[in-house]
């Protein structure tokens, strides 16, 4: 039995497992020989992935092709988790947009918020509960470096990711002493179909795309290395020296200069 199932359990949770770094985790839990349940909306997707894996590792893996928006989504899930236990959590879905926030359709706007935040909070409080009666397990909220600063133009995004983190944060102090490990991972710019949904162009970056743009590999890599022993996990030096200089300026500032680099990526600027 590999280390990550014999600490957390036989099974783990995925949120956007169809795609990027949800995909990813998929195969990095599944590749240690965790089952795995495979959540987000598209079905064909979700199939495929799961058959690789099951084809590849020899675990289980489930599908669960669902809108995390939805309004039932704690009633539609519990058939799926009513008969596993389930050792690690990933909240990974999310998606972003750019623009002006009062030009943005507001259902896509509420639906963010939905996604990004409250089913995670939802899939915790229904998971975590076994795990703090077992005395283990693992939670990851996939946040990201944008959590750390406000920006015009990514406004309702980053607004979602500094949520993640901040709640990650404080659940990781509450369920320590229960032996469940929490983490905010928060990466920078990794290459998933994530810029496409957000309407932004990673290659305005110019020559330094290569050295700022992360792999989901990379990026899931030190994820699963961390977990367990830090907290808040920023992949990659160039990220974690961009979230110290943030933090370092004096707020309208930092806001300011992430607003350039927001206003550079966005695609029709
Ligand atoms: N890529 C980056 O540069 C970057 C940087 C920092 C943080 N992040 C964060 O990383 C996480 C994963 O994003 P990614 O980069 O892997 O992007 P991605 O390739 O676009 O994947 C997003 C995943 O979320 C799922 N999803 C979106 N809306 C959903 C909904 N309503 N219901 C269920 N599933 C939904 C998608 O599945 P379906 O479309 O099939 O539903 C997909 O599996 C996000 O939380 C994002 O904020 C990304």
């Amino acid at each position: 039995m590999s280390k990550l199932a014999e600490r957390y359990g036989p099974w783990a949770v995925v949120t956007g497992a169809s795609a990027g770094i949800g995909a990813e985790f998929a195969r990095r839990i599944a590749e240690r020989g965790v089952n795995v349940v495979l959540i987000a909306r598209r079905r064909k997707r979700l199939e495929e992935l799961a058959s690789t894996i099951e084809d590849m590792y020899r675990v289980e893996a489930r599908v669960a092709p669902v809108d995390l928006a939805s309004r039932d989504l704690i009633e539609v899930l519990q058939p799926v988790l009513a008969d596993i236990e389930v050792g690690l959590l990933v909240n990974c879905a999310g998606y972003g947009s750019s623009g002006p926030f009062l030009d943005m359709d507001r259902s896509v706007q509420e639906s963010m918020i939905n996604v990004n935040c409250r089913a995670s909070i939802l899939l915790t409080h229904e998971i975590a509960q076994g795990m703090r009666e077992r005395g283990r397990g693992g939670v990851i909220f996939v946040s990201s470096v944008n959590g750390f600063c406000a920006s015009r133009g990514m406004a309702n995004y980053n607004a979602t990711k500094a949520y993640d983190l901040l709640f990650a944060e404080g659940l990781a102090e509450e369920l320590r002493p229960y032996g469940v490990d929490v983490q905010a991972l928060c990466p920078g710019s990794t290459l998933t179909e994530f810029h496409r949904v957000a309407g932004l162009d990673a290659r305005q970056f110019g020559p330094l795309t290569r050295l700022i743009v992360a792999t989901p590999t990379a990026v899931v890599a030190t994820s699963l290395r961390a977990l367990g022993r830090r907290v808040t996990v920023i992949p990659g030096v160039l990220n974690k020296l961009v979230v110290l200089t943030l933090r370092l300026m004096p707020r309208r500032v930092s806001t300011w200069l992430f607003g350039l680099m927001v206003d550079r990526v966005a695609k029709g600027n």
